[in-house]
């Protein structure tokens, strides 16, 4: 072989050789640093190593947990270490314990040492997951095939009951807030304030104020972008006046009935003041067209209303869809309630209780 091709193959020998070094030399460091990390996630975190400490000193060191102490993360909290230990005796794991220990109050981690044992590790991340409620939802989701997520919500909402039952009267009637549905009522003689007459109307119908006035925006604008008319046809409803209607809806097609679309005296939004029904008065046979319909779904959030009883909310709301059904919520929280994609019920346990 000729010299200089000799030459030039040493070369690329020895790049080659060169090149497998700096792999295998990188993925040693590579090595080196999960191995680093994983130790220092679980042992060698100053807070793991006070848990050590903690529980050494006191008279609650178990040595079976020699190793599984480390694996938890002090918390400046009363009985640590018998809580630590408690829960390592019903068989948590080192995660959930580090997570109970960081989300939950005293009495809330008695609770869990005090009952049986719970398998927490689909539901303590869920923002509106409440202890006291597990086994419901545990029942929930399995008779239902529905996720973690809509177990928790649905139980939290009461729908595994009853409806009508477990129901509970709503403490601050004023709040645009509240949450309205066959478990939650209104006492029978809150009238709110500032209900003034809606402009444009069917044969009369009032609201508070500022839903009235958003509602005659709501009314230009679907003329103005949409080419046609909305009216409402009853906004406002006393306590009284909501039992006539709905003891009439009972006499004429029976309770069970009745109750797929009218609400009971007290538990309809209607009481609020915050409630509109809206009709084409151009459309017969029905109160709105598809594209009256299509407008309002994708318009009526930037006058501050919502869709209460959408297409598809019924195992929540327990109503028929209305499409005619508008609540008030004021722009900025209407415009949240829509982003999210949830009912209104949904969206309160997610975000107003919780
Ligand atoms: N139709 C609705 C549910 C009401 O009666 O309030
Ligand atoms: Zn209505």
């Amino acid at each position: 072989m000729n010299p200089r091709r000799k030459k030039k193959k040493l070369k690329v020998k020895k790049l080659i050789l060169f090149i497998i070094n700096i792999i295998i030399v990188v993925i040693i460091i590579l090595f080196l640093i999960k191995f680093l990390l994983k130790n220092d996630s679980k042992g060698n975190n100053p807070n793991n190593d006070k848990t050590v400490e903690r529980l050494k000193e006191s008279d609650n060191y178990n040595s079976k947990y020699k190793n599984v102490y480390k694996e938890i993360e002090y918390t400046n909290i009363d009985n640590f270490e018998e809580y630590v230990n408690s829960l390592l005796d019903k068989g948590y794991s080192t995660e959930i314990i580090n997570k109970i220990l960081k989300k939950y109050d005293s009495t809330k981690i008695e609770y869990i040492i005090d009952n049986e044992k719970m398998e927490l590790e689909n539901y303590i991340d869920l923002r509106n997951f409440e202890l006291e409620n597990y086994s419901r939802y545990v029942e929930y989701k399995n008779k239902n095939n529905i996720d973690y997520q809509d177990a928790v919500t649905r139980v939290n909402l009461n729908l595994d009951y009853e409806q009508y039952t477990h129901t509970k009267e709503i403490e601050n009637p004023s709040d645009i807030d509240i949450l309205l549905n066959k478990y939650n009522y209104l006492p029978k003689d809150y009238v709110p304030d500032n209900i003034v007459d809606i402009k444009s109307t069917t044969m009369g119908a009032k609201m508070i104020k500022v839903a009235a006035d958003a509602f005659e925006e709501l009314v230009a604008a679907a003329k103005s972008e949409g080419g046609f008319s909305l009216l409402a046809t009853t906004a406002y409803r006393s306590y009284s006046f909501q039992n006539t209607l709905y003891t009439n809806y009972v006499n004429k097609d029976g309770v069970v009935n009745a109750d797929t679309y009218s609400a009971r005296p007290g538990f309809s939004e209607h009481q609020t003041g915050y409630a509109v029904d809206v009709r084409d008065p151009n459309v017969s046979g029905t109160r709105l067209s598809d594209s009256d319909y299509d407008w309002i779904k994708k318009n009526c959030y930037k006058f501050g209303f919502i869709l209460r009883y959408p297409k598809g909310s019924t195992p929540i709301t327990g109503y028929i869809e209305e499409s005619w059904h508008l609540r008030y919520l004021g722009v900025e929280f209407a415009t949240k309630v829509t982003e999210s994609g949830l009912t209104y019920d949904e969206y309160y346990d997610l975000y107003i209780a919780h």
